[in-house]
C-alpha cells in the first residue's frame, strides 16, 4: 500500500524572507518597533481604482489588457508584440509556474545564476527539472556568461533552458544590452530556452546617457525568449496577484491548455484596475516612486565605509543592496546568526543570504556570508535602520 506522505517533489526549501516577516510580526506584536529592510515590495501603493464586479475572463487574460500590455513593450522598448503572445498571470510567479511546465519536460537541465531568487530553482526542482547553479561573481556582475554557460555544459551536459534575471534579486545588477545579446545568442545557437524575468524593469539608476535607462528587454533581441513580468514591483501591485509573460508563437497554445487547467483565468478584478497602470499619470507616479528608491539607495551607498562589509554587488536596479559581511562575518560566523542578532538586539530586519545562494563550500553556504537589505521601505525607513546598525556593530 502507498504511504499517504507528501510527494518527493514537494521536498523543497520554504523562503527565508517569510519567514522572517512572521518574526517581525510577532516582535511588532509584543510592542517593538521594528525597521524592517526584509520585503521586496514598495510601500507605496496606487490608490484603488472603482472595481466592477467580475467573473472569470480568458485563460491568458482581457483582450483590453493584454493590448495594453503589448503597447508598454511599443512604448518603453520600441518593439511590436502581438497581443495574442501575451499571458497574463498569477504575477509573474504563476507565469514561471506555467512557462517551466510548457517549455521543459521533467529531467531537463536547466541554468541559473547564483546568488539568485529563490523561486526559480525551487519551482524547476518540484517540476522535477535538473537545475544547473552556475556560480557568479563580481567579475561578471553577478551574471552569466557565455564563457560560464560553456563551462556549465562542459561540466553538467546540454541544457534545454538558462533563466536570467536583470535586475536581479537578491543582487541588483543588470545585463547591459551587449551581454544580454551575448547570452540570447549563445542560446539561440544551441536550441536553449531563455527565460527572461524583467520584472524589476524601469526601477532603475541610470546614467544619463544610457540608451536603455529602464533595462533591455529580451523582447527587442528574440522572439523565441520567454520574457517575465509582473505588476507587483515598479508599479508597487503585490497584493492583486497580476503578472504576464510574452510568450513565443509556438508556446501560446501548450501555455494556455495549462494555464485553463491551473488557474482558469487570472483574477479579473486586479486586471479591471491594471488597465490604468499605463497611463502618463501612472508612470509619472511609478517614476516618482523609484526616485524615492534612488535617495534611499545613495543613503546606503553613502554608508558603505562606516558599515565596513565586505565586497557589495553593483546596484543596478531593483531595491537590492547585496553585501559580503567582511569583519562583521568574522565577529558573528554566518550571516544568519548576524541578522538574527541584529532583529534582536537592534529591532532592525534584514535577509541573511542563505535563500540566494545555498551551494557550500567549506561547510558554509556561500550566501551566508552575505546580506540583502531591500530599500523599498522608503528613505526614513533606511536612514533609521542604518543608524540602528551602527549603533549595533558598535
Ligand atoms: C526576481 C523576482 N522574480 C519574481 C518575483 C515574484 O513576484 P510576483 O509573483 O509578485 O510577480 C519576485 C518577487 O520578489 C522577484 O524578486
Amino acid at each position: 500500500m502507498r504511504r499517504l506522505g507528501a510527494s518527493r517533489r514537494s521536498a523543497i526549501p520554504a523562503f527565508e524572507v517569510m519567514r522572517i516577516t512572521d518574526r517581525i510580526a510577532h516582535r511588532r506584536a509584543e510592542g517593538h518597533d521594528v525597521v524592517s529592510l526584509c520585503a521586496g515590495e514598495p510601500s507605496a501603493r496606487p490608490a484603488p481604482g472603482t472595481l466592477k464586479l467580475a467573473g472569470y475572463t480568458g485563460p491568458l487574460g482581457t483582450a483590453p489588457l493584454r493590448e495594453a500590455i503589448a503597447g508598454h513593450y511599443r512604448s518603453w522598448y520600441g518593439v511590436e508584440v502581438e497581443p495574442g503572445r501575451v499571458a497574463v498571470t498569477t504575477g509573474s510567479s504563476g507565469a514561471f509556474q506555467l512557462a517551466f511546465l510548457t517549455a521543459f519536460d521533467a529531467g531537463d537541465r536547466v541554468a541559473l545564476a547564483s546568488p539568485g531568487y529563490p523561486a526559480y530553482r525551487n519551482i524547476l526542482t518540484a517540476l522535477g527539472v535538473q537545475v544547473v547553479e552556475i556560480p557568479t561573481g563580481g567579475d561578471t556582475r553577478y551574471q552569466p556568461t557565455p564563457a560560464l554557460l560553456d563551462a556549465a555544459v562542459a561540466e553538467h551536459g546540454e541544457l534545454a533552458g538558462l533563466v536570467i534575471a536583470s535586475p536581479a534579486n537578491p543582487t541588483g545588477t543588470m545585463l547591459g544590452r551587449s551581454e544580454l545579446t551575448a547570452l540570447v545568442e549563445w542560446c539561440r545557437a544551441r536550441g536553449v530556452r531563455l527565460v527572461s524575468d524583467e520584472i524589476y524593469h524601469g526601477i532603475t539608476f541610470p546614467a544619463p546617457d544610457d540608451p536603455d535607462p529602464r533595462g533591455t528587454s529580451a523582447a527587442e533581441l528574440d522572439s523565441e525568449a520567454i520574457v517575465i513580468n509582473s505588476f507587483s514591483k515598479y508599479w508597487g501591485m503585490t497584493g492583486w496577484r497580476l503578472g504576464w509573460a510574452l510568450l513565443p508563437q509556438g508556446l501560446v497554445a501548450p501555455f494556455e491548455a495549462l494555464a485553463s487547467n491551473f488557474a482558469l483565468s487570472p483574477p479579473a478584478p486586479a486586471q479591471e484596475l491594471a488597465l490604468t497602470a499605463f497611463t502618463p499619470e501612472s508612470y509619472a507616479e511609478r517614476d516618482a516612486v523609484v526616485e524615492g528608491f534612488a535617495r534611499a539607495r545613495a543613503l546606503i551607498l553613502e554608508a558603505e565605509p562606516a558599515l565596513d562589509w565586505g565586497d557589495a554587488a553593483p546596484s543596478d536596479g531593483a531595491f537590492y543592496y547585496y553585501s559580503e559581511l567582511g569583519p562583521q562575518l568574522e565577529r558573528y560566523g554566518s550571516a544568519t546568526a548576524y541578522a538574527a542578532a541584529l532583529l534582536e538586539r537592534a529591532d532592525v530586519a534584514i535577509v541573511p543570504g542563505v535563500d540566494f545562494d545555498p551551494s557550500t563550500s567549506s561547510g558554509q553556504a556561500a550566501g551566508d556570508r552575505a546580506v540583502r537589505l531591500s530599500y523599498a521601505a522608503g528613505e526614513a525607513a533606511v536612514a533609521e535602520a542604518l543608524d540602528r546598525i551602527l549603533r549595533f556593530q558598535g
